[in-house]
């Protein structure tokens, strides 16, 4: 701006103050107004922050199938319908992590698209997926799976150490997600890494070669 322009902008913005007319927004199509979303517990970032917290004890009351889809679709469902983009972040948009819920009911695969679960058996598999009893008898157990085939094909050229960090750090971002929607949710989790019996749960889920057990999540109510 030369300087006679700028005398003329501040004399103008002195001598003349502006009415600021209210700007009618068109309503917006949120993208996070799915089912899911609009039903999820509405506290503050900061109230889901401060309450963020591992708990070792639940009650065995079930998780109701609707919180633990609203659970779900935090982790990792959809929140740009346009795009099919997701509610956590991955490497490469690989988009490789898959949940799988163990309960007294059976087992079952989120389907990330219609933020449903699908029932794959009805072996309780809980018991055999951790040696830690507070793991094994929670009301909903969380499996994340990362899908080798997915993020082999994302994250071509990468080696095997990269993608074994890919696929850690895509499902612990999920699972983060669980943390805060838990406290959303009035429920209490843990992310649990070393207590996991990987192997024996690779071999009930029939997961093919190339693909993980990553981390395994707990949850219910905390007491
Ligand atoms: C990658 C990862 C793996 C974890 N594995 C376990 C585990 O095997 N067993 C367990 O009881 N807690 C596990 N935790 C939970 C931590 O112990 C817990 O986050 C830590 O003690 C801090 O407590 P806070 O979450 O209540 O802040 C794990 C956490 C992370 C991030």
């Amino acid at each position: 701006m030369t300087d006679f322009n700028r005398r003329l902008f501040l004399a103008a913005s002195a001598s003349a103050p502006v009415a600021l007319a209210p700007i009618a927004l068109a309503p917006i199509a949120l993208a996070t107004a799915t089912p899911a979303a609009a039903a999820i517990g509405d506290i503050t970032l900061k109230a889901a922050l401060e309450g963020r917290q591992s708990s070792r004890r639940f009650a065995p009351t079930p998780v109701a199938e609707d919180a633990l889809l609203r659970l779900l679709w935090a982790a990792n469902g959809i929140n740009r319908p346009d795009s099919g983009g997701r509610t956590s972040p991955s490497w490469r948009s690989a988009n490789d992590t898959i949940i799988y819920v163990a309960t007294a009911e059976g087992l079952f695969r989120h389907a990330h698209e219609t933020n449903t679960l699908e029932k794959i058996g009805d072996t309780d598999i809980r018991a055999e997926s951790s040696d830690s009893a507070f793991v094994s008898r929670a009301p909903a157990l969380l499996i994340f799976v990362s899908d080798g085939e997915a993020l082999r094909k994302a994250a071509e050229g990468a080696d095997e150490q990269a993608l074994a960090v890919g696929a850690h750090v895509n499902a612990a971002i999920c699972a983060q997600n669980v943390y805060l929607a838990c406290v959303a949710e009035g429920l209490g989790t843990c992310l649990i890494g070393g207590a996991a019996n990987r192997e024996a749960i690779a071999k009930a889920l029939e997961l093919p070669e190339g693909s993980i057990v990553t981390y395994i999540q707990p949850v219910g109510t905390a007491r």
